[in-house]
């Protein structure tokens, strides 16, 4: 399959970097295409762990060109600081391409995102707080500073420091703090110089990959419910992680898409705020927070627990024409006597038929649970369905029928190798 596409089927953090590490074996280009340094997607190799926030996961191969593409917002402290760790441990990233059209992230996109949620008080999102929404904000308004422009670095300090003396007005005239321009313009330069190498056109990069018979992986940041158009707004972010978000992100065609895996974990987590239908506030949610050491990579917050809901898969399914499912985390449950899956929303005793338009609907509905035995086993080891207990195997076998869609790999530990192929069962 040419051209894959990796979404997140809920609400982040599924476990998406360790099914694009697998699948990166069999692709010569791993390519971002929205969100930015919210994302963190760890991968585990051995004892090596890489957290990556901008630089796509497929780095870790050698035979893996590396894209960032428009659609993505870059913060270039964090990228170089990323490249720096990343090379610190032997991996090579000058092949690292960034597209011309990427909008750059500066200083005050994280003061306005930071004033924004404070202003909001008890409504906050619960952002990451890296200037996500202030940098799209820009771009929609058409006043961003895309990666392109570092290739005149003259003009782009004048550029940069006409833009941060009018934000600093504006900053301090909405109750923030003034930026130190200077110290902006000497920090945006010094990093411009260093990006320049790895700026290019990768619409056309992209587009004669394929071409030439390259495989491409787009590895999408964020998920499905946090899109800007059909998740929970305004409890979402700014982008578009569904998977037409992936042709508007790196200028491939709808008709270049072949296959699209969404990413789910064996139950739900959320981090920020936002309604959560099967969030469980009991021992029980505590306990997959514990065993599946649900804490944010990037912002070190207690993810929000909950079992696993189809409803929100098969939703998942409709907005980004999934092909498969990844189940991922599945060796979490491992101690757990009973397990659950929702089938079903009910408002007021009634079943809804789909996934509600409104986050005040979803905010009111019941889950509808099917309860399952546990398996009271270690899955860790198993490679083949046939070794799964009988209990796990019911529990993949339930979701795959309720979501409607071919579940690929189960993934059963954290390790790189950690996973088998359920479409051998
Ligand atoms: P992403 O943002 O979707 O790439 O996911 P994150 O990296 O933020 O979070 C997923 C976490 O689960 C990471 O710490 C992974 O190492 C870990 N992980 C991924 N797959 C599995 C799995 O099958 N089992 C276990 N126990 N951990 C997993
Ligand atoms: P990965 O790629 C989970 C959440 C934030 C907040 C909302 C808006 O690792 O799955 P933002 O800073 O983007 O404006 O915050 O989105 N959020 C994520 N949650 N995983 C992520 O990325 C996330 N990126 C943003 O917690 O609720
Ligand atoms: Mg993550």
């Amino acid at each position: 399959m040419p051209v894959t596409v990796i979404v997140g089927a809920q609400w982040g953090d599924e476990g998406k970097a360790k099914v694009i590490d697998l699948l990166s074996k069999e692709h010569g280009y791993v390519v971002r295409y929205q969100g930015g340094h919210n994302a963190g997607h760890t991968v585990v190799v051995g004892d090596e762990r890489y957290a990556l926030q901008l630089v796509p996961s497929g780095i870790l191969y050698d035979h893996v060109v590396p894209v960032i593409a428009n659609g993505v917002v870059v913060d270039m402290p964090t990228l170089f600081h990323e490249i720096d760790t990343l090379e610190r441990r032997g991996i090579g990233c000058e092949r690292l391409v960034v597209s011309s059209h990427a909008h750059l992230i500066f200083p005050w996109h994280q003061a306005w995102d930071a004033l924004h949620e404070q202003d909001r008080g008890d409504a906050k999102i619960g952002t990451t707080l890296k200037g996500i929404g202030p940098a799209y904000a820009d771009k929609a308004r058409r006043v961003g500073i895309r990666a392109g422009e570092v290739l005149d670095p003259v003009a782009f300090a004048d550029t940069v420091r006409s833009r941060a003396e009018a934000e600093s007005r504006s900053l301090v005239a909405a109750g923030g703090e003034p930026l130190d321009v200077d110290d902006v313009v000497a920090r945006s330069t010094e990093l411009a110089a260093r990006l320049a190498p790895h700026v290019g056109d990768t619409v056309n990069l992209l587009h004669d990959a394929l071409a030439a018979g390259q495989h491409l992986l787009l590895e999408g940041a964020q998920a499905t419910f946090l899109d800007l158009d059909h998740g929970t707004y305004p409890y979402v972010t700014s982008s578009n992680p569904t998977a037409g978000g992936a042709c508007a992100g790196t200028g491939l065609g709808p008709r270049d898409i072949d296959r699209v895996v969404g990413i789910t974990k064996a139950y739900t987590t959320r981090v920020g705020a936002g309604p959560f239908p099967t969030e469980l506030l009991d021992a029980d949610g505590d306990r997959l927070v514990e065993i599946g050491r649900e804490f944010g990579t990037v912002t070190g917050r207690r993810r929000r627990p909950g079992w696993i809901d189809c409803v929100m898969l098969r939703h998942a399914v409709r907005l980004n024409s999934l092909t498969e499912l990844a189940l991922t985390k599945l060796d979490v449950l491992d101690s757990f006597d009973t397990v659950k899956v929702c089938v079903g929303y009910r408002v007021d005793g009634r079943r809804l038929s789909g996934y509600p338009d409104r986050v005040e609907l979803l905010a009111q509905v019941e889950p509808e649970y099917v309860e399952l035995p546990g398996w009271g086993r270690e899955l860790r080891s198993m490679r083949r369905p046939s070794e799964l207990p009988s209990a796990a195997r019911a529990f993949v076998q339930l979701v795959e029928a309720e979501v409607g869609v071919p579940i690929g790999v189960v993934g059963v530990g954290a390790e790189r190798d950690d996973y088998l192929h359920w479409a051998a069962s």
